[in-house]
């Protein structure tokens, strides 16, 4: 009550009063704590100077719980090398300036379970990007709505959230149940999988059988993929994920994927079929450590093409181990780039000089032609890669 009341001054009262609207409007009983937050909105372009102006109104208080951001618009570090604008960059420090007075990790990543940020099973938490909602809450078994970039500020510098949604155990359960026909392989099968779920599932909970010992990347790629298409912050996977052991799947529809459907949703993720790419973008999610080793293996010994860009996006972390491993130098001896802080998607691509881009994830094909103006080819990893290699595809 005393922070409501202005007892800690306007800004803590200003995000208790996020939380406490959010609870009457959800119906939940009570604020619970959060172990870390994870907050959305921190490109400039994305949130534009509103949005820089709302940050920097609050960035009188500190955070009380571990707290990292979401991708900015540009590597903190090579933004000079992508070309990005001196206006834009002296905007995109501005907002981060922001984010550190709060005490906030500059770790800029969509994946901060890969770079030490990582919750335990039945943790609450209060994050914010979309993917990270869905991995966090399907493969490490934590708690967290889809909060939004206030909102996660808001848990931050409180330490709670409203008890309400996916905090509950009632609304972890399956709503559809997907049984697959086909086996997947690459990541970007799990990303095509997560578009057309997406789209059907909507907000529900999606339980998957007939998947077998797929990947942390594979499971990476369709958490982004049903998060971006439908809306999804929780999947459950038969025999893999940690709350489909305990779970009771009956009295459910059941709806079957085949290859067909996965054939469709691969055409349809794709806005031009051939010609010439300008940039190849891989890493959404941000890459792991092993998706840099195959894009490292896929890339050496060859060279990138003259009008062609090789962008790879990581988090700090995961660069910095790739570096040790050798993965960084067969990618930059090959021609490609690897940045970090940022990715395809929030970086002002429509600025570059890209019209024509390839990537691997159904998340940024969905979103890059609304929000880069760009044309887009889904494939594989391999395929990306090699048209990489080409200049087209
Ligand atoms: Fe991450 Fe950017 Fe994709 S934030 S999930 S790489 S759109």
């Amino acid at each position: 009550m005393a922070i409501l009341r202005g007892d800690n001054g306007p800004v803590k009262q200003k995000a208790m009063q996020i939380l406490v609207a959010l609870g009457e409007i959800f119906d939940a009983d009570k604020l619970i704590d959060v172990e870390s937050a994870q907050i959305s909105g921190v490109s400039y372009k994305t949130i534009g100077d509103t949005g820089l102006q709302w940050v920097e109104s609050m960035s009188t208080e500190k955070v009380v719980i571990p707290t990292t951001l979401n991708p900015t618009g540009m590597d903190l570090h090579l933004w000079r090398q992508m070309g990005i604008s001196h206006e834009f960059a002296a905007k995109q420090i501005q907002i981060i300036n922001a984010y550190s007075r709060f005490g906030v990790k500059s770790l800029c990543s969509c994946t901060p379970y890969l770079s030490g940020h990582s919750p335990k099973f039945k943790d609450h938490i209060a994050w914010a990007e979309s993917s990270a909602v869905c991995y966090a809450n399907s493969v490490l078994g934590a708690r967290t709505n889809r909060e939004g970039g206030p909102s996660a500020l808001a848990s931050a510098l409180i330490g709670k959230t409203a008890n309400y949604g996916y905090h509950l155990d009632e609304n972890r359960k399956p709503t559809l149940c997907v049984d697959l026909d086909v086996h997947l392989h690459a990541e970007s099968d799990f990303s095509a999988l997560g578009v057309s779920i997406g789209k059907k599932v909507n907000n529900g909970v999606p339980y998957f059988t007939g998947i077998e010992n797929p990947s942390a990347d594979s499971l990476k790629s369709l958490a982004a993929s049903l998060a971006a298409s439908g809306g999804v912050a929780l999947y459950h996977v038969e025999g893999v994920t940690p709350e489909a052991y305990s779970l009771q799947v009956g009295g459910i529809e059941t709806i079957n994927f085949t290859s067909d459907e996965l054939v469709s949703s691969y055409d349809a993720l794709s806005t031009f079929q051939s010609g010439a790419v300008d940039l190849v973008a891989i890493g959404c999610p941000h890459a792991s450590l092993s998706e840099m080793k195959k894009v490292a293996a896929l890339a050496k010994g060859k060279k990138v093409a003259n009008n062609t860009k090789l962008w790879v996006f990581t988090s700090a972390g995961v660069k910095l181990m790739a570096e040790r491993f050798g993965y960084l130098k067969d990618i930059i001896k090959a021609g490609g780039e690897v940045y970090t802080d940022c990715c395809m998607v929030v970086a002002p691509i429509e600025q570059l000089g890209f019209k024509t881009m390839a990537v691997n994830s159904g998340k940024a094909a969905i979103y890059s032609p609304s929000a880069s103006k760009v044309e887009v080819i889904f494939g594989t990893t391999g395929r990306c890669v090699d048209i990489a290699m080409k200049g087209f595809a």
